[in-house]
């Protein structure tokens, strides 16, 4: 069922009403009635119970210059510096708070990283101590067809574990990954390496309690290199396994088609992300950023 939050603009005029329009999924809401460029206090309270509701939040037809979105993104908190992309570059210049997630290659040089290929299912950045909290990608380019994005809300996935499970995973802490990013790529300044138990990352409980809802939720980051601490590697292996079978269904999920134009926000605690592949000679090109979290995963 949809919500609408009545917002009268200063002049007196009425301003369209922000609804908040569920997906039917078991996260994601659509906010329709809101221009990013132009938001008081209340929409944004508004936005904000949303996003905590509904873990991930889609706006159509926004039209945000790269200083727009980083005003915008900034409402959520303090903002994380991009990381370096897999051609070394850091950043857009001027803006070092913009990844740019893209295929496309200009005077021979990759504009941003990920490529056209599939994206493993992932958290951003839970190689760190402190993960990001949340993430937002602008369309500002898409292809045809191809390159949609599947959220998974790692809550729901969590409740439906079975209970034997759930005890057996209880006291655990996972090693996430910090060799490749989820399009595969070697991170810059890190050593190729295969081994779960030597890789670099960050280990955090593998069932952790968000901080703003109290909900309990699974934390898995990412299959490639992920080792569970203290375990042998077969056990470890064979644990994950299990536990990736069972997220991957599609109850867990939402998929989203892009359109140019539109900003997605989700909570990095609670979720995981993935892209499909899409034609290499089209252009996908996304600015994202990153809002800073307030603690690591606990
Ligand atoms: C990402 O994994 O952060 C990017 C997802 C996408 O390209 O849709």
């Amino acid at each position: 069922m949809s919500q609408t939050v009545g917002n009268a603009a200063p002049d007196g005029a009425t301003a369209p009403d922000l609804t908040v329009v569920p997906g039917g999924a078991c996260l994601g809401a659509e906010i329709r009635g809101v221009d990013l460029r132009r938001i008081d206090d209340r929409d944004f309270a508004a936005i904000h119970r949303a996003w905590l509701d509904h873990l991930v939040l889609l706006f159509r037809d926004q039209r945000l210059s790269d200083d727009e979105l980083i005003a915008f993104s900034r409402r959520l908190g303090e903002l994380d510096w991009a990381p370096v992309q897999e051609t070394g570059r850091r950043f857009v210049e001027g803006h070092p708070e913009l990844y740019v997630v893209s295929n496309v290659v200009e005077n021979g040089i990759p504009i941003g990283s990920l490529g056209a290929g599939e994206a493993a299912w992932h958290t951003d950045m839970s190689y760190l101590a402190d993960p990001p909290k949340a993430s937002m990608l602008y369309a500002i380019e898409v292809p045809p067809s191809g390159g949609d994005t599947g959220f998974a809300s790692m809550y729901a996935a969590y409740d439906a574990l079975p209970d034997r499970l759930k005890q057996r995973i209880g006291g655990l802490r996972v090693k996430h990954d910090g060799t490749y990013n989820s399009g595969g790529y070697l991170r810059q300044g890190v050593t190729a390496t295969d081994d779960p138990r030597t890789s670099p990352g960050a280990v955090h409980p593998l069932v952790c309690t968000h901080p703003d809802t109290g909900r309990r939720m699974l934390y898995l980051g990412r299959r490639r290199n992920a080792y569970l601490a203290g375990l042998e590697l077969a056990e470890s292996e064979a644990l994950l396994d299990q536990l990736w079978e069972f997220v991957a269904r599609a109850e867990f999920a939402w998929e989203h088609v892009w359109r140019v134009g539109d900003l997605v926000l989700w909570d990095n605690r609670c979720t995981m992300h993935r892209r499909d592949p899409f034609d290499a000679s089209a252009r996908r090109i996304m600015h994202r950023t990153q809002i800073k979290g307030s603690a690591a995963p606990a």
